[in-house]
């Protein structure tokens, strides 16, 4: 069999701008699916995070991507594309620790599942993956995902004194308050009511927080918005009154805070409040950024009577109100702060430079002109050059600053980019860029690229071909004519394996994913091919098919199964497992545990042999759970067991006994333990069966019944069907 690889990843592209030189585009990594945002490592390599939970890492240097974890998260799904339920919410952030080379730790801001929240969580990298059970929740910010709210922010960023940024969005509904201030404050209407949130001195939506890690959660840092302690506030808002502060960045110098605002959709000025502007602002300190009260340069809204659908009380920017409802803050607000740059719809009058059309505006990072580094983006006379860029335009700006950080000339530095979502200066002055893809949902083309000067050397370009398992260079070629060398690349899991140099090589025996050859021309340009290999590291997976099941079942009730995959699984390794759902309540998608024990069970490391739902070194807690449940002396049992450890009931692996453990703790985590499988039935040892459901367990009827099948070596099936 002989084909082609077609996928050269790496492209090039020069930016139109008359004023500065030009950039070469070089595209490191594509076919990623909505990818949110991208942190740098000192060491080059990039880790980007995509809304519906991936996260990858990408090795420039080879073009290797690596899936390091999927984090289950709430967010919107093709299966339910036009859902009014948590439109925005999904894997939002991501950034690096600091001494991420020496801590591998990561921090990530998502839409968790099992609460109604956004959260804020430190994780630790083994073994190149993320550890699930090395999460420590660091913060949440409770939400509503009904009524088809929006605005989450979601972008962290650490500063350049260590303290940790997240931004928030004011989670309200923007389609239904005539494109002015949503501040709706009628009954039934809280999702359309931005008093509650942004506009709330006691709520951290609308906000960017500013916080210092520590080794157990975080501190509050000096010179937040309120001081600690002060009533109806909360002391880790440093920036209030923000919209949608998408993205975020902080000076490395100056350590200016710098975030796009997304704004209203309003096109006119009207007696509900001026037209819609997007926002490039700055807080060389705490502040009030005025939303929903004020926009731009400080143009003030109304209080606008939903109600009675009249105008009311001009706001005062100096000393901003909230008398809304639903605001549990402070009724008067510090004093509005302007933006640095704003601009509507149609072109602007200060801001001519912006153009006009859509709008979706995006900040940082600030390029300082610096010898000692491999790259100058910009020249000299740029030196403090705040970027900006702008989701809908796709363009990326350069926004000069003056000695008062005042923007002092503002032109286009690269355009024609397809979404913009997040720009990042590497260690080398080099800019990543990462492009969302073409649509508002459902990408397949987000692409991460590199931006740096063009020295004029063209990148070489390089197809190869295969047959069986040899692989060689189709056709390789410098446009200079210069000596290219060839470098070929295994992907296996999460690294990848150096094939050797030269025209030809051999695939050896094993479960690799991709193989890549990588041109490097003779003044270090390089061009990537790739062709993905049979064995894609990913495990076969099962399939479960139910018999009848229009007849809701109901408790007590029995359902047949039939388990298959592409590769037989031997039925005696098959458990099929079927849980109730009650209607009400949200449901993580799978047990867990209560967060008191699980604190437990993490104290003592439990997590590090052990998962809830899947067997590790020791088996899930689901599985003891099931097999210990109905037994009389269960606790007295576990409890002894996890005194002395041992092997023998599960395997040949032994526990080693748990001798820091106190016996009340003991107690408690195996009363999690046992209570994980309440309203869950299972069936082991075959593949086509019947499963009993779980008797009336005293839950509310009209639920769903999730009906899963597992095996060692398969990835498990899954399924929910409603419930008498
Ligand atoms: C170093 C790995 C390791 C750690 C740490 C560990 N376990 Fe285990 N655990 C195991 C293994 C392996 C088994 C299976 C033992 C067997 O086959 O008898 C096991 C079995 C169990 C069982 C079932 C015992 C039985 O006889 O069926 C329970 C309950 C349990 N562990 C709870 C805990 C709790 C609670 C903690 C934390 C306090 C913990 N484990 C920490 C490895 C570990």
């Amino acid at each position: 069999m002989i084909f082609h690889s077609t996928l050269a990843t790496l492209s090039l592209a020069l930016a139109a701008s008359a004023a500065a030189a030009p950039l070469l585009k070089e595209t490191l990594a594509s076919g990623f699916r909505d990818p949110m945002e991208v942190a740098v490592a000192a060491d080059g390599d990039l880790y980007v995070v995509e809304r519906e939970g991936r996260v990858l890492r990408i090795n420039p240097r080879t073009g290797g991507i690596f899936e390091i974890a999927v984090i289950s998260v709430e967010a919107l799904r093709q299966t339910d594309p036009n859902s009014a339920y948590a439109r925005e919410d999904g894997l939002l952030g991501i950034a690096l620790d600091p001494h991420f080379e020496k801590n591998q730790r990561l921090f990530l801001y998502y839409s968790a599942p099992d609460v109604i929240a956004n959260r804020l969580s430190r994780f630790t990298l083994k073994d190149g993956r993320i550890d699930p059970a090395s999460e420590l929740k660091m913060l949440e910010i409770p939400t509503e995902r009904e009524n088809r709210v929006c605005h989450h922010g979601g972008s962290v960023e650490f500063g350049p004194d260590g303290l940790l940024y997240v931004s928030s969005g004011d989670n309200t509904n923007p389609f239904e308050s005539s494109g002015v201030a949503p501040i709706d404050d009628r009954e039934g209407r809280t999702e359309r009511d931005a008093q509650r949130s942004a506009g709330n001195t006691n709520d951290l939506r609308g906000k960017i927080i500013r916080i210092k890690p520590t080794e157990t959660g975080y501190e509050i840092p000096p010179g937040n918005l309120f001081p600690k302690g002060k009533a109806n506030t909360l002391p880790e808002i440093y920036v209030m009154g923000c919209r949608n502060p998408f993205r975020i960045s902080i000076d490395p110098k100056t350590k200016a805070l710098y975030w796009g605002e997304v704004g209203p959709d309003g096109r006119d000025n009207t007696d509900k409040g001026p037209r819609g502007h997007d926002e490039v602002n700055q807080a060389k300190a705490a502040g009030n950024f005025g939303w929903p009260f004020a926009i731009a340069d400080n143009k003030p809204y109304p209080i606008f009577d939903f109600a009675t659908n009249t105008v009311g009380k001009m706001t005062d920017p100096a000393a901003p109100e909230n008398p809304g409802q639903r605001n549990t803050g402070l009724k008067v607000l510090p004093p509005a702060q302007p933006a640095l740059i704003w601009y509507p719809y149609a072109k602007s009058d200060e801001f001519p430079g912006m153009g006009e059309g859509g709008r979706n505006a995006m900040a940082g990072p600030v390029f300082y002109y610096d010898p000692s580094k491999k790259y100058n983006i910009l020249g000299k006379e740029d030196d403090r050059t705040l970027l900006t860029y702008e989701w809908m335009r796709g363009i990326i700006f350069k926004a000069k600053l003056d000695a008062q950080e005042k923007v002092e000339k503002l032109e286009v530095l690269m355009d024609k980019l397809v979404h913009p979502m997040d720009l990042e200066m590497a260690k080398d002055g080099s800019l990543i860029l990462l492009e969302y893809g073409s649509d508002w949902y459902f990408n397949g083309n987000g692409s991460v690229s590199r931006l740096r000067p063009d020295d004029g050397n063209k990148p070489p370009t390089i197809t190869i071909k295969a047959a069986a398992n040899n692989y060689s260079v189709d056709k390789a070629e410098d446009p200079e004519g210069g000596k290219i060398v060839v470098t070929w690349y295994l992907t296996e899991g999460v690294t990848e394996r150096i094939l050797g140099a030269g025209s030809t090589v051999t695939v050896p025996e094993g479960n690799f994913q991709e193989i890549r050859a990588v041109a490097t021309d003779d003044k270090g340009a390089i061009a990537i091919a790739r062709i993905p290999l049979g064995g894609s590291g990913e495990l076969p997976k099962l399939a479960l098919e139910l018999g009848k099941t229009e007849d809701k079942p109901g408790f007590g009730e029995s359902l047949n199964f039939t388990v298959n995959s592409e590769r037989a699984p031997d039925p005696g390794q098959v458990s099929v497992r079927a849980r109730y759902i009650p209607p009400t309540g949200h449901d993580a998608g799978g047990p867990e545990f209560p967060e008191d024990a699980a604190k437990l069970a993490n104290a003592s490391q439990c997590f590090a042999c052990h998962q809830v739902d899947s067997g590790t070194v020791g088996p899930s807690y689901l599985s003891i759970s099931l097999r210990y449940r109905d037994r009389a002396d269960a606790t007295d049992y576990l409890r002894q067991k996890l005194k002395t450890g041992g092997a023998g009931a599960w395997g040949e692996v032994p526990m080693p006994p748990q001798v820091a453990l106190k016996p009340e703790d003991s107690e408690k985590i195996i009363a999690a333990i046992l209570s994980l499988s309440q309203g869950m039935t299972e069936i082991r040892g075959t593949t086509n069966g019947e499963i009993r459901l779980a008797a009336d367990i005293g839950a509310e009827p009209g639920g769903a019944w999730e009906i899963s099948a597992e095996a060692p070596g398969y990835a498990p099936a899954r399924t929910r069907i409603p419930s008498k």
